[in-house]
């Protein structure tokens, strides 16, 4: 196992019919901006359960963060929350919001120019934690597991940004699954994938004898296949959804993730397509991760031949085989929730591919996976595999 450190200051607040406590979550003399996005939260009655629960706390709303939170969107919320001296940011809503709620926090009390967070990758951005806005989430979209982490992605010039920083972990986070019965059987399909494809980016590289962190992983992936065409079929089957979201909260919560490689190329290419084409986040990833593992296969072999046996029972053939039937298990599982696993099915052009490579590198995406070598070519072979 490798060296770590974990910490994760979270507070969740797990269950239905919990909105009432918000008042003992919220500091009592905080002046609150609520972030939400197109409307979910105000049509299915949850922001005015939220704004009852905040009692007489001054309290602001700002709605309109759209999937895949723009920086110029977010700026707006930025200017509101100088203008009325916001102490509190509440996101009622999926990973969009939330994320969009973290950059809000950092950026709100910022001096230097708000574009520059964008520019750090995945290291920690050059804000003193004093100078963050605390926030709290009601995540209502269980799928970027951003309700307990400390990371967010922003849209910026058509490109999607990374921003971390340990003072945007929300200090609680209310998973109420009943708040997820309302979304459309795409979402809850993008859902599961996410959260499937989080835990193989942390899982799928090579071994380093981390037992906890492969068990762990392993148990969400099989409770994802048993679960995930439950949860689409079934809106209103509570303890599907428990599950889909205790699942997609621990997939990227830095539990399976610490003393273990990671790779994330599925999602750095994935998010290419995503500011290019329009592709919700998930349906990248599915049509993206097949083509990594078929392509680096030889480097992730022994993980793969493990997921293989623990996650799918495949024990029969030869190495090459049993790696090859769990890649097409896994297409089958995503196709099964309702995922295209095809580039071409999203209406993509063959020769689109090129725009792709241009954008990963002009946004320094050179050297990918968990060895650093997916290059460009690398990059190009994937993507024509999975167009
Ligand atoms: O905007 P509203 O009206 O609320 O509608 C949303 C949106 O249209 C709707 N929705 C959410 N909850 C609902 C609901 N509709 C009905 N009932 C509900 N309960 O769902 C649509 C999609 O929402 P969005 O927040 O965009 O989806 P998701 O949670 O999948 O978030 C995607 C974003 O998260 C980033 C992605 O890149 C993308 O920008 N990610 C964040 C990560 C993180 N912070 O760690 C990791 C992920 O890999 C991912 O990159
Ligand atoms: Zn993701």
């Amino acid at each position: 196992m490798l060296n770590f450190n974990y910490r994760n200051p979270t507070h969740v607040v797990f269950g239905k019919d919990r909105i009432a406590e918000l008042d003992q979550l919220v500091p009592a003399n905080a002046k609150v901006l609520i972030t939400y996005g197109g409307g979910s939260v105000v049509r299915f009655g949850t922001l005015d359960k939220v704004k009852a629960a905040l009692g007489n706390r001054t309290v602001i709303e700002f709605g309109g963060i759209e999937a895949n939170p723009k920086y110029d969107t977010l700026m707006q919320a930025v200017e509101v929350a100088r203008k009325e001296n916001i102490d509190f940011l509440l996101a009622v809503g999926g990973g969009s919001v939330m994320d969009g709620t973290k950059f809000i926090a950092l950026a709100t009390q910022f001096d230097g120019d708000t574009t520059s967070l964008l520019h750090h990758g995945f290291a920690p951005v050059p804000v003193a934690d004093d100078k963050v806005i605390p926030l709290g989430v009601i995540a209502t979209l269980p799928a970027t597991g951003s309700e307990m982490n400390a990371f967010a992605v922003v849209s910026y010039k058509g490109g999607k940004f990374p921003v971390n920083h340990p003072s945007v972990y929300p200090t609680f986070a209310m998973l109420d699954p009943e708040l997820t019965f309302s979304l459309p059987k795409i979402q809850v399909a993008n859902g599961v994938v996410d959260a499937f494809v989080h835990v193989l980016e942390q899982y799928a590289t090579y071994p380093v004898d981390a037992r906890v962190q492969d068990r762990t992983a392993e148990g969400i992936m099989r409770t994802l296949i048993e679960i995930g065409p439950i949860t689409v079929e079934e809106p209103t089957n509570y303890e599907a959804r428990a599950n889909l979201m205790w699942s997609a909260t621990s997939a990227l919560n830095g539990m399976i993730g610490v003393g273990v490689p990671f790779d994330w190329t599925t999602h750095m290419i994935g998010h290419e397509l995503t500011a290019i084409f329009n592709i919700d986040h998930a349906q990248t990833l599915a049509v993206v991760l097949p083509s990594v593992w078929r392509v680096l296969k030889t480097q992730k072999q022994a993980k793969l031949l493990q997921y293989a046996e623990r996650v799918w029972d495949i024990t029969a053939g030869d190495e090459e085989s049993r790696v090859e039937q769990a890649i097409v298990k896994t297409e089958a599982f995503f196709q099964q929730v309702g995922l295209k696993t095809r580039l071409r099915d999203h209406g993509v052009e063959k020769a689109q591919i090129d725009t792709v490579i241009n954008a990963l590198e002009a946004h320094g995406m050179t050297a990918l996976s968990e060895s650093g070598k997916v290059d460009l070519a690398v990059s190009r072979q994937i993507l024509d595999m999975a167009w």
